[in-house]
């Protein structure tokens, strides 16, 4: 069974998604890290990440999630793939519709026959558009970029507020346009704002709603 949550950066849905699969016993996919995977490994051969070499990465990859560990054959990469580096270049990987090809489909193998919450931009509206629930999880551009703020001050770095909203903005541009792919709403998706609204309430709410489309 799979339970989809979509949704632009910094509404909180990697944090979100991994508690409510864990209250619902239901496994993580975090999609997002598959781009990111692919654009470290691009980066670390100093290969063009434009160029067709990185679909063959993608193709052969080895990705494997262990807990909140993310492994590529066998190192753990959950640091490495999360560095600014990779953040600022994985839309190149991202945007390649070849790569996305075989990431849906690597998303779709791992997923296949398990209970799943899948993360991402378009996991209800190509990957599993049979999902038995669908969430599209959002916030305020402000709202978000003033969350992105707040985290890097708890890790001592200082960001100006209106720099992460311009890049921001400038990241759901991107996804919302890609050609393949891109963040979009699934008409069936149920979207919830976070604005407001404790992570706890927030997580509350999605295993409510999960509860009335699974019966359980
Ligand atoms: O959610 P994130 O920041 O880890 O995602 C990393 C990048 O991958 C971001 O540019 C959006 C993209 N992405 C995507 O295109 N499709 C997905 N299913 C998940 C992420």
């Amino acid at each position: 069974m799979i339970v989809t949550i979509d949704g632009p950066a910094g509404a909180g849905k990697s944090s979100v998604s991994r508690k409510l699969a864990e209250r619902i016993g239901f496994q993580f996919l975090d999609t997002g890290a598959m781009y990111r995977a692919v654009t470290y490994l691009a980066l670390q051969r100093n290969l063009d990440l434009r160029c067709g070499d990185v679909v063959g990465l993608a193709q052969g990859m080895e990705i494997v999630f262990q807990d909140a560990e993310v492994r590529l054959g066998g190192e753990d990469v959950s640091e490495a793939i999360r560095t600014a580096d990779v953040t600022r270049r994985v839309s190149e990987i991202a945007d390649n519709p070849n790569v996305r090809e075989k990431m849906v489909a690597l998303q779709r193998k791992i997923a296949e026959g398990g209970d799943y919450v899948s993360e991402g931009r378009d996991q209800g509206t190509v990957a599993f558009p049979e999902a038995v629930c669908k969430i599209f999880l959002t916030a305020s551009p402000e709202e978000r970029a003033r969350r992105r703020c707040l985290q890097l001050s708890e890790i001592g770095v200082q960001a100006d507020l209106k720099e992460v909203l311009a890049a921001q903005n400038d990241r759901d541009h991107r996804d919302a346009t890609r050609l393949v792919g891109p963040l979009v709403k699934a008409s069936d998706a149920i979207e919830v704002v976070t604005d407001g609204r404790s992570f706890n309430e927030v997580v509350d709410h999605l295993v409510t709603l999960v509860s009335q489309k699974v019966g359980r």
